[in-house]
C-alpha cells in the first residue's frame, strides 16, 4: 500500500519556507517567552504548526500546547508536522472566527504569531484569550513592523506596536507589559491579564480594528509590493 500524501494546503509551503529562520528567528522568539516546564500555553493561528512544536519543546513532557487554527486543513497539516517530530504534548484545537475554543482561566501564555491582523473578528479574539488567561498570564502579539518601511511585506500584514496597543486598550482586563523588539521584522508585545479582572469588555459587538482584516482563509504570500 502507498503511503497516503500528506495534506497540503495553499499557504502552508510559506509557513515552513527556509528563509523564514533568517527572517523571523523562531528559536530566539521562543526564548523570548521565557516558557518554562509545565506551563500551559496557546498557539492560536498556529497554521502548520511552525511554532506550536518549538514551544511544545520548551514547555515539556509536563506542559501542554493548545494549537488553535480556524482552517481544518491546518490543523491537519500540524498534526502531522508534529507526528513527525514525536511531538505528543499538543492539543489541536478548531476554533471559530469569534472563539479559540481554548479553556476559561488555565493558560500561563497564548502566542499569536502573524495571525492577529489577520482575525475577521478581532475583538470578541482577544476577548474570549483573555477569558483562557490565568490571571497574570501573559497575551503575546507577534507582527511585522508597520513602522518600518524597509521591511519587504505588505502594509495589510504589518502593525504597528501603536496599533496593537490601542486595540488592546478596548479590553479592561488586560495591561500593556513590554515590547520585546529583539527579532529582525517583527514586534513582540507583551500583553498581561490583571490579577484582579475588571469588566470583560467596553461594549458588546465588535470595536473596529484599526487593522483591515483580509480573509482568513488563505494564508497569501504577504512580501510587497
Ligand atoms: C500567516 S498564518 C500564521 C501561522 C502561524 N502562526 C505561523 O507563524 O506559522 C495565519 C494563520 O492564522 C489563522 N487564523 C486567521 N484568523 C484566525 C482566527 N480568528 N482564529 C484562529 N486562527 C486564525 C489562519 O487560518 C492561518 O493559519
Amino acid at each position: 500500500m502507498p503511503e497516503a500524501a500528506p495534506p497540503s494546503l495553499p499557504g502552508a509551503p510559506w509557513l515552513e519556507r527556509q528563509e523564514r529562520e533568517l527572517e523571523e528567528a523562531p528559536a530566539r522568539l521562543v526564548a523570548a517567552l521565557g516558557l518554562k516546564p509545565g506551563q500551559r500555553v496557546g498557539d492560536v493561528g498556529a497554521g502548520s504548526g511552525y511554532l506550536t512544536w518549538r514551544m511544545a519543546r520548551a514547555v515539556g513532557p509536563t506542559g501542554r500546547v493548545y494549537a488553535n487554527d480556524i482552517q481544518p486543513e491546518m490543523i491537519a497539516i500540524l498534526k502531522t508536522n508534529l507526528a513527525v517530530r514525536g511531538i505528543t504534548n499538543v492539543v489541536p484545537v478548531l476554533g471559530t472566527p469569534t472563539d479559540p475554543g481554548l479553556p476559561d482561566n488555565s493558560l500561563d501564555l497564548i502566542l499569536l504569531v502573524d495571525v492577529y491582523h489577520e482575525c475577521d473578528h478581532p475583538w470578541e479574539m482577544a476577548r474570549r484569550m483573555t477569558d483562557a488567561l490565568k490571571p497574570g498570564g501573559r497575551l503575546v502579539f507577534v507582527e511585522y513592523r508597520g513602522e518600518e518601511r524597509w521591511i519587504p511585506i505588505k502594509p495589510l500584514h504589518k502593525m504597528t506596536a501603536a496599533q496593537v496597543r490601542r486595540e488592546m486598550a478596548l479590553h479592561p482586563r488586560l495591561e500593556f507589559t513590554e515590547n520585546l523588539t529583539n527579532l529582525p521584522r517583527q514586534h513582540i508585545l507583551v500583553f498581561r491579564r490583571k490579577a484582579v479582572d475588571g469588566p470583560a469588555g467596553t461594549a458588546e459587538g465588535s470595536a473596529p480594528s484599526t487593522a483591515p482584516a483580509p480573509a482568513a482563509s488563505a494564508v497569501a504570500d504577504p512580501r510587497a509590493p
